[in-house]
């Protein structure tokens, strides 16, 4: 069958700073997915419209068009659906916390995730660091879990969005993945698909994010809400810093090991905060009242439903979490208070060590990750340890004290770190 258009009078159309119709843009994702738009020929509309953008209805059709590339889950378990989405950020084990306790206050939450890319770590490498856990399930596992436990965390189908799979790994190669257009539609393809009813984005603000600033993050909210809202998803937005690591964990075990201590209701403050400000989001979207995740999370409740979480899916949530071959603490270098604890340092510090990946596919370290000692804001002595690197392989620890050491500040005095959640969107 011939093609309607052809894929150069797209580009140019985009290149010159036109609109692209809704037809060109449901063919162009289309013939992209099937193979029939050349990848240098992408890549170049990547560049396009990273460099001309998209409007609103244009971002719209383009994630409508990723999402019919592959297959739409509607979800009946009986009670209503909520998911959360974090752009990414350094320490954010929150998943891990927020998935059984929305289960554990009435909701279902389906949280198909990624694997982290660089420095943001990956909900599903942390979780891989539990013995036996495995994050593969069949759709029909997946609906069964939710409807027995109330909550899933597993691998995101290759039937979701197939479109923007392919879409990404171009991206990434081609200096395009900072659109805020391609960015929203490339989280709320796979999010939609997915089926929830509603849906909170925590947007992430700081060095250690996609969005630098909080201009840009304020539009790619503003973006992903539309698009939910185009699509019958009730859709709120969290604004949070992200210009210091969250929690005191940055890697996989030593976060699984932090999330279990809030889900044991103990756990550090901004974590428990932060946890709690989504779930009361999440419970609002999806309509549950009269129920408080302050309560709910102090019950011993949450706990019992994480247990279940990780056994329906092979992991034995008892086992001991994997040990690191090496450990090196980094001191402080001057008596001061911690000034700067910057997260893209700690972030990039993990990622040193063994925590993350710099190629898709490749092995992450259970064990690796950075444990903070001291917060910013703390006065420090000189000698007194700062930080706890933990790796397999101990060629890794000089990069990783130097990648620390560029985001650790320590002056005669430091302004009180500001607000953890910055703004909500709805
Ligand atoms: N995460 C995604 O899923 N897509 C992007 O484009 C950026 C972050």
């Amino acid at each position: 069958m011939a093609e309607p258009f052809a894929a150069v009078d797209v580009i140019r159309a985009k290149r010159d700073g036109g609109r692209l119709t809704d037809a060109q843009v449901d063919w162009v994702v289309d013939a992209y997915t099937r193979g029939v738009v050349a990848e240098e020929q992408m890549a170049a509309l990547a560049m396009a419209i990273l460099l001309r953008g998209m409007d609103g209805d244009e971002t719209a059709r383009w994630t409508r068009a990723m999402i019919d590339s592959g297959e739409r889950l509607h979800i009946d378990v009986g009670r209503p659906t909520a998911d959360k989405h974090s752009t990414g950020g350094v320490g954010d084990k929150i998943t891990l916390v927020l998935a059984p306790l929305v289960a554990a206050c009435g909701a279902a939450v389906p949280q198909l995730s990624g694997r982290g890319l660089g420095h943001t770590g990956g909900t599903l490498d942390k979780l891989e660091a539990i013995p036996g856990w495995r994050a593969e399930l069949s759709t029909a596992e997946m609906i069964a879990q939710l409807d027995d436990v109330g909550a899933v965390v597993a691998a995101a189908s290759a039937a979701l969005a197939p479109a923007d799979r392919k879409l990404y790994a171009l991206r990434d190669v081609t200096a395009t993945v900072e659109s805020i257009p391609l960015i929203a539609s490339s989280i709320m393809s796979k999010k939609i698909a997915a089926g929830p009813r509603s849906l909170v984005l925590d947007v992430k603000v700081g060095s250690g994010a996609f969005m630098k600033t909080r201009p840009d993050a304020v539009e790619l909210a503003h973006t992903m809400i539309g698009i939910g809202r185009a699509h019958g998803v009730a859709t709120a937005a969290v604004l949070t810093d992200m210009s210091r690591p969250l929690g005191l964990t940055a890697g996989n075990a030593v976060e699984v090991a932090e999330a279990v201590e809030v889900l044991r209701g103990g756990g550090p403050p901004d974590v428990v905060e932060l946890t709690l400000v989504l779930a009361r989001e999440m419970l609002a979207l999806a309509g549950i009242t009269g129920v408080d995740p302050a309560e709910v999370l102090a019950s011993g409740e949450v706990y019992r439903t994480w247990q279940a979480m990780i056994r329906a899916q092979g992991g034995d949530p008892d086992a001991p979490l994997p040990r690191p071959a090496h450990r090196h603490v980094v001191e402080a270098e001057a008596d001061g208070v911690l000034a700067e604890l910057d997260a893209l340092a700690v972030g990039m510090a993990a990622w040193r060590l063994g925590a993350g990946r710099s190629a898709p596919g490749e092995p992450v370290q259970h064990a690796a990750g950075v444990r903070l000692l001291a917060r910013q804001g703390d006065e420090v002595r000189k000698g007194q340890p700062l930080a706890e690197l933990h790796t397999d392989t101990a060629d890794a620890v000089p990069a990783a004290v130097a990648a620390l050491a560029d985001g650790v500040r320590i002056a005669a005095t430091a302004e009180a770190p500001g607000p953890l959640v910055l703004d909500v969107l709805r």
